[in-house]
């Protein structure tokens, strides 16, 4: 089985070649040797990206890229090494053989198939709404299409189209050949009476598209002002989970290739998104609503590693932020915060003072200790003895969230103006909490090695699980201790490298140690987990080490989980969702309950 793998990988190799594959993205020119083309990764006027076809490799004298067939596709897909070996053996048309004996491969294999089955049916739909609105609209839509300001082309990029009426979709799909059952199963139809309607029947039409161009869902607008259901999105189906996707990626991946971004902006909603882009702003995308999730966070890091939040500046919006930002950070991705105008969203802002406002209060973007002390403030009456001291013993404990003490005290002077307390005193009370508060301790420590092995400071409780969990898989070779793929516990993009690096080279039967990690060039925190001089593990303490490390990444998991399913449920008007999440909240529930049992030893 696991040669299957190994052979396979290599067939897979040999049908990709490295000139065919790169060539779908640029055109290349021989000169020499090599073939030369302008960077598809890195956004360049004259050709400095090389490829080498009998090396099977490419290299970038402007942006240092390099590597072979599979690294290029996780380069210019923004995807990770699983997905790239996805895309290339759907390219070859290769089968990747199971990875080991966990799963059922024609299950796998159905599922696949009717997953693809509804990827097409989508982009029919998708289609059809288009032309229905490019087409010969009338009326309503067109007058709500011109209130809200979108050019044709703007249409034309994000694939914006109508719904006229609750039939036209059917019959369309119905004639290309796509069942009742897959109409429904796909979210596009409904069923009353025995008979299928349009979903979004009567609404402007916005595709959401995932990270491979694939149309995975509808949002749709009701034309006009309405307090109930402004948009009615396609609810989850086998290929949308709304917290897997963000809105804007197709467009953000797409200008990547013609515009260098130095960060990437998250907003709130859809339109946000068109109306930037069609102001020039390229590089934002939208959380669709306000809850940020962890699949988010990862999926932004394959593209930048500096996020802006810009989130509305109503109440829900500011509780979004909160939120988002430790998600953000939790991931390992640098965070700041665009403050917006009171009551206006990016849209608002572009129509009501122009993009140059917009582009002015992202350069006045702020930390997210900056925000967060700021809107303490907000909560006490600063012109009272009372609220100074309150405010400032508890913008005190935001600085604590702070690895270093010179990060600290650079926030002093803000908490001393608006506190009016010396800096002074402030200073010394926060020596008490450094004193009082192991974390700092900790950090110190961290701090400490940081400055021997260039580790990532992070003081949280999560992060050194992770990079410990990842340790003891390669120092013991013990990635037979785990039954369960622990990839989706890891939020760490180099974590998540380094953990699919082991499967791989456990398939190949590569025995797992140390040296191992040297391979991946690169990987910041392969060099720091190799270069870590952890004390060694006893022997009979391994497993209660590999144990531990998971429960509290898989805790972690399970909490987000159900604050977000909680959430859900507290905005959801469908009584059939509501139950559905209800279930899906005791599942979960039940997880953490048994978890927590593991952890005291049954
Ligand atoms: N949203 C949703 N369902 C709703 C309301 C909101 O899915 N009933 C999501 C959408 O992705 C929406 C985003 O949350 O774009 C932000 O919502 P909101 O701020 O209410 O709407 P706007 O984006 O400002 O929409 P518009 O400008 O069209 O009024
Ligand atoms: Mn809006």
């Amino acid at each position: 089985m696991n040669n299957d793998y190994t052979s396979f990988l290599q067939e897979l190799r040999e049908k990709s070649n490295i000139v065919d594959v790169v060539q779908k993205y640029v055109d290349l020119e021989k000169k020499g040797g090599r073939y030369w083309a302008r960077c598809p990764i890195h956004n360049e006027k004259t050709p400095s990206f090389t490829v080498d076809e009998t090396r099977g490799s490419y290299y970038c004298f402007g942006c240092h890229a390099s590597g072979d067939v599979f690294s290029f596709i996780q380069q210019v897909e923004h995807v990770d090494f699983k997905e790239a070996v996805r895309l290339l053996a759907n390219r070859a048309g290769l089968e990747i053989p199971k990875f080991n004996g966990n799963f059922n491969e024609e299950k796998r294999q159905a599922e696949r198939q009717k997953k693809e089955r509804l990827y097409q049916l989508m982009r029919e739909a998708g289609l059809y709404y288009y032309n229905n609105l490019a087409g010969q609209a009338v009326g309503e839509v067109v007058d709500y299409i011109n209130l809200r300001k979108l050019t044709k082309s703007t249409l034309k990029t994000f694939g914006i189209g109508y719904s006229s009426g609750y039939n036209g979709l059917i019959d369309y799909l119905r004639n290309k050949g796509f069942t009742d059952s897959e109409m429904l199963e796909s979210g596009v139809a409904k069923e009353k009476n025995g008979k299928l309607y349009d979903f979004e029947a009567g609404r402007l039409i916005v595709p959401i598209f995932n990270n491979l161009n694939n149309v995975v869902a509808f949002g749709g607008r009701a034309l006009g002002t309405v307090d109930f259901m402004k948009y009615k999105n396609t609810e989850e189906t086998l290929i949308f989970k709304k917290r897997n996707e963000l809105f804007g990626v197709h467009t953000l991946k797409k200008a990547k290739l013609t515009e260098n971004f130095n960060c990437v902006i998250v907003v709130e909603g859809y339109m946000d998104v068109i109306s930037l882009y069609q102001a020039g702003v390229k590089n934002a995308v939208a959380s669709m609503g306000t809850a940020l999730t962890i699949e988010q966070a990862r999926m932004l890091k394959y593209y930048n590693n500096n996020i802006y939040l810009c989130y509305d500046g109503d109440n829900a919006g500011q509780k979004a932020t909160y939120k988002g930002i430790d998600i953000l950070r939790d991931a390992g991705l640098n965070v700041k915060v665009v403050k917006l105008i009171e009551g206006l969203d990016p849209d608002d802002i572009i129509k009501k003072y122009g993009v140059s406002k917009f582009r002015e209060l992202v350069d006045n973007a702020i930390s997210p200790t900056e925000y967060k002390i700021k809107e303490v403030a907000k909560n006490y009456d600063l012109s009272t003895p009372e609220g100074q001291g309150k405010f400032a013993v508890q913008a005190l404990e935001i600085l604590t969230e702070l690895s270093t003490m010179v990060e600290r005290e650079a926030y002093l002077p803000m908490i001393s103006s608006l506190s009016r307390l010396s800096e002074n005193s402030l200073a010394k009370q926060l020596d008490k909490f450094g004193e009082n508060e192991k974390g700092y301790k900790e950090s110190q420590e961290v701090q400490d090695v940081a400055q021997r092995f260039t580790l990532k400071p992070s003081t949280s409780k999560y992060y050194k699980a992770s990079r410990y969990l990842i340790y003891t898989i390669f120092a013991y070779n013990s990635l037979d201790y785990f039954t369960e793929d622990i990839s989706h516990y890891l939020k760490d993009k180099e974590h998540i490298a380094i953990y699919d690096f082991a499967r791989e080279l456990a398939t190949n039967n590569i025995k797992l140690n140390l040296e191992a990690l040297k391979e991946l060039e690169g990987n910041g925190e392969a060099k720091n987990i190799y270069e870590g001089n952890y004390e060694s593990i006893p022997n009979d303490c391994r497993e209660q080490m590999l144990n531990d490390c998971f429960i509290t990444l898989k805790k972690d998991f399970l909490d987000i989980e159900m604050q977000e399913l909680t959430n859900r449920l507290e905005e959801e008007q469908n009584i059939d969702q509501q139950s559905l999440l209800c279930s899906q909240i005791a599942e979960i529930n039940k997880q953490i309950i048994d978890l927590k049992r593991r952890k005291n030893g049954k």
